[in-house]
């Protein structure tokens, strides 16, 4: 049986979907020959990422289809109830790159607080001419522990991402409508375990309490931080967006940091990906980085364990 992975499969579903006896196939065909490609090779199984695209005409068009998995979590780019409507399975991986995600965001925040974005920025132009003015400007930097992370959205990134502001020593806070309490396992490397039970609170408390808030939501019609939102939050408060472009209303952000009310903001995601506006790019006090929170070599991993996993169970 043939999986095509158009848009690439770590190596570890490429050895264990072959082990299995399928042929793994990885080439990337363009997106309007591949309704001809899947047909001619009679493909069963067709994994993409977030460039190809299935769409109700290609699942009409290609009977040999039994499985369309898509390799992380937001499955915006696939028709999913037609799919299943017409007997397809469809998969994906929603777990596999949480903790990767919640890394990325306290990369932002160590970064942030000793200002690092801006000063890798500055140290190439200006180290060597004005170390002391840099070494001045960068001096008022802050320790994580003991401050206080909001979390908004408290999910499986929401709660990886407490899991290490805990470790850090910091207090966490929780928002999110859908859920009273998460209990969390902290492991360590030895097999000690530490619990937490987090109850949730509301979304004001959460923004009126955070040092730092993150965001982990899902996509939303609405911005969920937007001028309101940021009038509540302490002064000097920091924010960061790994979730979705669109979640932070980006120019109350950037009035929010030109009047001084937020200090610092980190943005992965944007609400014009990939475009991001100039004001957000060129702003000192924003760290960025462009939508990476799952690009790990571990999340790949698994995301090709946990897809070969399923296929497997699925098509035997
Ligand atoms: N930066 C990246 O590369 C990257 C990678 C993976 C996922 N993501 C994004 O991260 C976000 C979270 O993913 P997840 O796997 O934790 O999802 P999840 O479904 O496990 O958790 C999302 C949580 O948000 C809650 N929620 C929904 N609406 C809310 C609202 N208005 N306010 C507060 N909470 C609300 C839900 O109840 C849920 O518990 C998604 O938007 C996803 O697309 C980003």
């Amino acid at each position: 049986m043939i999986v095509l992975a158009n848009d690439g499969i770590a190596q570890s579903g490429v050895t264990a979907l072959e082990n299995a006896g399928y042929k793994v196939d990885l080439t990337t065909v363009a997106q309007d020959q591949l309704i001809d490609y899947i047909n001619e090779n009679k493909v069963a199984v067709l994994l993409v990422r977030s460039a190809t695209t299935v769409r109700k005409n290609l699942i009409d068009a290609c009977p040999s289809l039994k499985i369309i998995g898509r390799g992380g979590v937001g499955m915006d780019n696939i028709d999913v109830e037609y799919a299943r409507e017409k007997g397809l399975k469809v998969i994906n991986t929603p777990a596999a790159s949480s903790h990767s995600v919640a890394e990325l965001v306290f990369a932002h925040l160590f970064g942030m607080v000793r200002f690092l974005h801006d000063s890798n920025r500055n140290m190439p132009l200006e180290g060597d001419s004005k170390f002391k003015d840099l070494k001045k400007a960068y001096a008022k930097g802050v320790e994580l522990k003991g401050k206080t992370l909001g979390v908004l959205g408290f999910g499986r990134i929401g709660q990886a991402t407490a899991k290490i502001a805990l470790g850090v020593g910091m207090k966490v806070v929780a928002f999110d409508p859908f859920l009273e309490s998460a209990d969390l396992e902290l492991d360590f490397y030895d097999g000690q375990s530490l619990n937490f039970k987090i109850d949730t609170i509301s979304k004001e408390e959460v923004l009126k309490q955070s040092d730092f808030i993150t965001l982990h939501v899902p996509a939303q019609d609405e911005y969920v931080i937007s001028t309101k939102e940021f009038e509540l939050m302490k002064d000097k408060a920091c924010i960061v967006n790994a979730a979705r472009g669109g979640v932070i209303d980006e120019i109350a952000l950037v009035e929010a940091i030109d009047n001084g009310k937020i200090a610092q903001a980190a943005l992965d995601v944007f609400e014009k990906e990939p475009m991001p506006e100039i004001q957000l790019l060129m702003n000192p006090n924003i760290s960025l980085t462009p939508h990476i929170g799952a690009a790990t070599n571990e999340a790949q991993e698994r995301i090709g364990s946990e897809l070969a996993e399923q296929i497997i169970a699925i098509l035997g």
